[in-house]
């Protein structure tokens, strides 16, 4: 069958609730569009564990914070369509930006102290947007289970505790990260990478993998740690390291000392991109 692709809300409802009535267990891969390898492996989990798979696809205005970034985010509905079809999705909602918001949202989510550090201190409003619209498609779509990428660990962090402080009735799946051979995560901004750029982007992993080395070596001052992995980004003009923290995995809050699993988390820039990564690190 092929995918579905449905804009509107109400429609939408009408066939959730058929595939309900149906005793269908729904998995929902919420998604910002410009479909690549990490989804497909998001949707192929929803698939594997439920009945009716549906994939959102909506560049949400709310967390962007910088107009720049939001304009140019890619988009490229008919390739995801044809993607989630062969992956098997039963439906993809794209609504419009006036379908979700027809007008400005007067109450938003507020994300406390998980969102504070991290990709939370560095983009101002990112995490209030995202959490608001992650609650506005559960009520839409009222999954029963919904899978994020751990490439994205503190969206990952956020949304659980969403889901918990609200008491939200849906199962969060995380996915492990889907990374190109030389480790770079894959992201819907790669593609934006000039091949010097593409070649500079994997120095945030390798960073990363310093740190985890450092952490199984014996290290247990995260910001000897940081150092170390900050050491490995090349000098260039062309990147910046916006931040590399040593935090538990849960709360996402810097640690003091590395005596148990913690989570090393970077974002670098290169050029205009800015592309995020994070590694689980046991101590020795
Ligand atoms: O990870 C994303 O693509 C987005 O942040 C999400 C979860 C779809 C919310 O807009």
């Amino acid at each position: 069958m092929p995918t579905q692709l449905i804009d509107l809300i109400a429609p939408f409802r009408e066939r959730l609730a058929a595939a309900r009535r149906a005793g269908m267990r729904i998995g929902f891969v919420p998604t910002m569009g410009a479909l690549h390898a990490g989804h497909a492996r998001l949707v192929e989990c929803a698939r594997r564990e439920c009945d009716f798979v549906v994939v959102s696809i909506f560049v949400n205005p709310l967390q962007f914070d910088r107009q720049a970034d939001l304009e140019r985010y890619p988009r490229a509905l008919q390739d995801d369509v044809r993607r989630c079809t062969a992956l098997g999705v039963d439906v993809v909602f794209a609504p419009a930006a006036g379908e979700m918001y027809p007008t400005p949202p007067s109450c938003v989510i507020e994300v406390g102290r998980v969102a504070a550090h991290l990709c939370g201190a560095h983009r101002p409003g990112h995490f209030r947007g995202v959490a608001t619209v992650v609650l506005k498609l559960f009520h839409i779509v009222q999954p029963d289970r919904a899978y994020f990428g751990e490439k994205d660990a503190q969206q990952l962090a956020v949304v659980r505790h969403l889901v918990r402080d609200f008491n939200l009735p849906v199962h969060i799946q995380g996915v492990p990260t889907v990374r190109e051979d030389d480790g770079l995560a894959l992201s819907s901004r790669n593609g934006r990478l000039d091949a010097q750029e593409r070649r500079l982007a994997t120095s945030l992993y390798n960073a990363l993998v310093e740190a985890r080395r450092q952490i199984a070596e014996g290290a247990t001052n995260p910001a000897a740690v940081r150092d170390a992995a900050a050491a490995v980004v090349p000098r260039d003009g062309r990147v910046r390291l916006e931040y590399l923290e040593i935090v538990d995995p849960e709360q996402l809050q810097p640690v003091e000392r590395i005596d148990r699993r913690v989570l090393a988390a970077g974002a670098l820039w290169v050029g205009s991109t800015r592309l995020i990564d994070n590694l689980l690190c046991d101590p020795k």
